[in-house]
């Protein structure tokens, strides 16, 4: 049978990063993948992990399945973490969730759950999204279909264009939106368009399915949840994908969430019960050791109060990196307007850069970003930056 097949095509971004391995430019920048890199390049284990983890190698005493819901702490945690201390929803116990592995993994039950108890109904993604969105979808059965969000710049929020769209949606479908940091534009909705957003959501029956992949990685823990907060006190039901791969740079331990919002408690409580059928077919059950790591932290004042100061560490040398960018461009090419990098939020921007501005930059300078022109703002360091904007400079 295997004769037959020819070779699946390569993951565009996978492949880059081996086009730079390959690169012998002392001074090769790779702005590409979807990691997070301190000042050295490097994708650290954060110290509240180690710690964490120390803790977990005493205490652990068995290795045995987990559940098939996962960590139910973990779960719990998730929610307050998305609602914030004391958000109404949180009394109305109308909320239930499950550890997943990664935020791949409770995208893939959500969209599993979708296709399977409510067939027929199509899920909406931004133009452009993730990449590996409409493969996630598309794997569980669902019909994709694309919004428009862009502006003509390719740089900002078109939102009348987006509104638009919304209100002509068929009832029932599912709309698939970035909580923050949206990957790969770094374009966020504001609080009133979450609203207005909620309110058309509401009128038209939609089912809003957040990904939230990137808590405290654009504002901060609390200001990154605002938008889907607003949103969640409009609408009766909602699907929240939460990654720790993130803001934990827990990337290869493979923790995230899946959190349900539900009408009534006996609604929630019967989503619960499909969703652990969804899970059981699937993976049967999470794995636990970067689950038991979060929860270790979150529970824990002290390590929380660390986790909380390296996750804003890293986000402050983001911010920074957009600014350094910004600056170096203007003196480099000053009859360019760059600003716009600064108003995006997260690990990526998208630049404007066009594919053939990208191939010149790989091949002129050995500089990697993906076709696209989205970068990887993480992969700037004070040490590359004059370097990457005489270079752009001189793409433009
Ligand atoms: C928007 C978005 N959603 C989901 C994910 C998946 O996260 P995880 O690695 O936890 O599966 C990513 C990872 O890059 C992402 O950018």
């Amino acid at each position: 049978m295997f004769e037959v097949l020819q070779p699946a095509p390569p993951d565009p971004i996978l492949g880059l990063t081996e086009l730079f391995q390959r690169d012998r430019h002392p001074d090769k920048i790779n702005l590409t993948t979807g990691v997070y890199k301190d000042e050295s390049g490097n994708t650290p284990i954060l110290n509240c992990v180690k710690q964490a983890e120390r803790q977990l190698l005493e205490d652990e005493a068995t290795k045995s399945y987990l559940g098939i819901a996962g960590l139910e702490r973990l779960a719990n945690l998730t929610r307050e973490m998305v609602l914030g201390a004391g958000h109404e929803i949180l009394d109305q116990d109308r909320v239930c969730g499950v550890q997943t592995p990664g935020g791949t993994g409770a995208l893939r039950v959500a969209a599993d759950f979708v296709a399977t108890r409510f067939p027929n109904h199509s899920i909406w993604c931004s133009q452009p999204t993730w990449a590996n969105h409409p493969n996630v979808f598309r794997a569980a059965g669902l019909n994709v279909e694309n919004y428009p969000y862009l502006d003509a710049a390719g740089t900002g929020l078109d939102f009348a264009a987006l509104r638009t769209q919304f209100t002509q949606i068929p009832e029932g479908d599912v709309l698939c939106l970035h909580a923050c940091c949206h990957n790969p534009t770094g374009v966020d909705l504001q609080n009133d368009q979450w609203r207005e957003i909620g309110e058309i959501i509401q009128e038209r029956a939609l089912i809003p399915l957040v990904d939230f992949a990137y808590q405290g990685f654009g504002d901060g823990l609390d200001e990154d949840a605002t938008g889907v907060r607003e949103l969640l006190r409009h609408v009766p039901e909602a699907m929240i994908c939460t990654s720790f791969s993130k803001n934990f740079g827990l990337y290869s331990e493979r923790v995230g969430a899946l959190t349900v919002l539900a009408a009534t408690q006996d609604a929630a409580g019967c989503v619960l019960s499909h969703l652990k059928s969804c899970v059981r077919s699937n993976y049967s059950n999470p794995p636990k050791h970067g689950a038991a790591i979060v929860t270790t932290v979150l529970e824990d004042a002290t390590l929380r109060g660390v986790w909380e100061q390296e996750l804003a560490g890293m986000r402050q040398r983001i911010s920074d990196m957009r600014g350094q960018f910004v600056a170096g461009m203007q003196q480099q090419a000053p009859q360019h307007d760059l600003s716009f990098i600064t108003n995006q939020r997260g690990m990526f921007s998208f630049s404007g850069l066009s594919p053939v501005q990208v191939d010149a930059l790989r091949n002129e300078w050995s500089i990697y970003l993906v076709s696209s022109g989205r970068i990887n703002v993480a992969g700037m360091t004070p040490q590359n930056m004059a370097r990457l904007c005489e270079a752009v400079a001189s793409v433009l």
